[in-house]
């Protein structure tokens, strides 16, 4: 947690659940980032926290933009991004929002099949493309299986229908799952771009450009490597696979960038066990699963707990959320524990959440509202 964030919880003290993100914190890591990868150019993940005021920091500092859908494109524009900052990331797309998106000056779009590549021709004519191949997640905690991406053979023929449709034929792009945590994954993923860029120019067609994708990851529980190591296992493996013919280097992190700039603030509603002398005591808090923590789902993103009561004796917990659904179990087989003076009313924080939290938050399911946020 960020001394600002400390300090605004300490003074103000705002009504739980809130999410409290510290946007100085952003900045550093968008420098971090680029210190660590200065050839690459960064497209902030807007799913990851699309609030106003971290988009008009990205903004300030330079950043482009991937957007999921012409909501964020539009986002992005009211922050004062340039259209040709924006890409539109997603492979899945409605025709009347590509046809939007390009109206608005949108003309890098993703893709990963024929349909969706013959929308493109029709509705953002001349666009650059960028077709997104399928590879491994191993390593990641938050993978994200086959719903994106298509095999390389598929992609070096939809690559060229590209450029036979009137569409600039621009890059590749890949995803190696969101908190990464092995750097060799991307090494891995860049070697089958260079040779998707080797097949294409046999065929009559020069990429110029490879996304990297998202994927770097954030400390919650346990130790995750430094983004410098992923620079240098990235940079590596271009110059290996493309020797001095560099193509344009593409990110886009989107937990990176705003992950450990949040935290949480929730409040403890209820401490009880289900039997007199279990040793297991359940911890429900006043957000949950729908409150946003969906990534608690499979407990894959394990997230790390204060308490006032930190350095005391400690004992096992289950923490749970505070709707009528059981499914609103945030950790039952993690083997959490904390405190034992925990009690109903403590105040708790949940570090490092300022990544898919906030738009995961449901419209009051139980009747409990939606996150507040404050941006500081
Ligand atoms: C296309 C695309 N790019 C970037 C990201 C951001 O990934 P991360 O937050 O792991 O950096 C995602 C996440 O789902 C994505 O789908």
């Amino acid at each position: 947690m960020t001394e600002k964030v400390f300090r605004f919880l300490r003074d103000v003290a705002p009504a739980t659940p809130c999410l409290v993100v510290d946007v100085d914190r952003v900045a550093e890591n968008y420098g971090r980032l680029k210190a660590a990868m200065p050839l690459a150019r960064v497209y902030y993940a807007v799913k990851a926290n699309p609030a106003a005021p971290i988009l008009n920091r990205l903004v300030d500092l330079g950043s482009c933009f991937d957007a999921a859908s012409l909501e964020e494109v539009k986002m992005c524009l009211a922050q004062g991004a340039k259209p040709e900052s924006i890409s539109f990331g997603n492979t899945v797309k409605k025709e009347s929002a590509i046809r939007a998106a390009y109206a608005a000056g949108v003309r890098m779009f993703a893709f990963d099949s024929e349909p969706e590549l013959l929308k493109l021709a029709r509705s953002a004519p001349g666009s650059k493309v960028y077709c997104r191949i399928l590879v491994g997640n191993l390593g990641a905690e938050w993978p994200l299986s086959k719903k994106f991406g298509c095999e390389v053979d598929m992609a070096r023929e939809l690559m060229i229908q590209a450029r036979d449709l009137g569409l600039d034929p621009y890059g590749i792009s890949f995803h190696v799952g969101s908190q990464q945590t092995r750097t060799a994954a991307y090494e891995a993923a860049i070697a089958r771009v260079a040779m998707l860029f080797t097949d294409l120019k046999d065929a009559g067609i020069q990429l110029r450009m490879a996304n990297l994708g998202g994927g770097y990851p954030v400390r919650y529980r346990t130790e995750v490597p430094e983004i410098d190591d992923f620079g240098a296992a990235i940079m590596g493996a271009m110059v290996e696979h493309f020797g001095n013919a560099l193509p344009e280097i593409l990110v886009e992190p989107g937990r990176f960038i705003v992950g450990d700039a949040g935290v949480l603030s929730a409040e403890v509603v209820l401490v009880s066990r289900k039997e007199r002398d279990d040793p297991v005591r359940w911890v429900y808090l006043d957000i949950g699963r729908f409150g946003g923590l969906a990534e608690t789902e499979g407990e894959a993103i394990k997230y790390r707990f204060r308490t006032p009561h930190d350095g005391g004796a400690e004992g096992p917990v289950t923490i749970a959320g505070p709707t009528c659904d059981s499914t609103d179990t945030l950790y039952e087989k993690s083997n959490y524990r904390l405190p034992m003076a925990l009690d109903c009313g403590d105040r708790v924080e949940l570090l490092s959440t300022g990544a898919y939290v906030t738009t995961y938050a449901s419209q009051n399911f139980n009747g409990f509202r939606p996150l507040a946020e404050h941006y500081i």
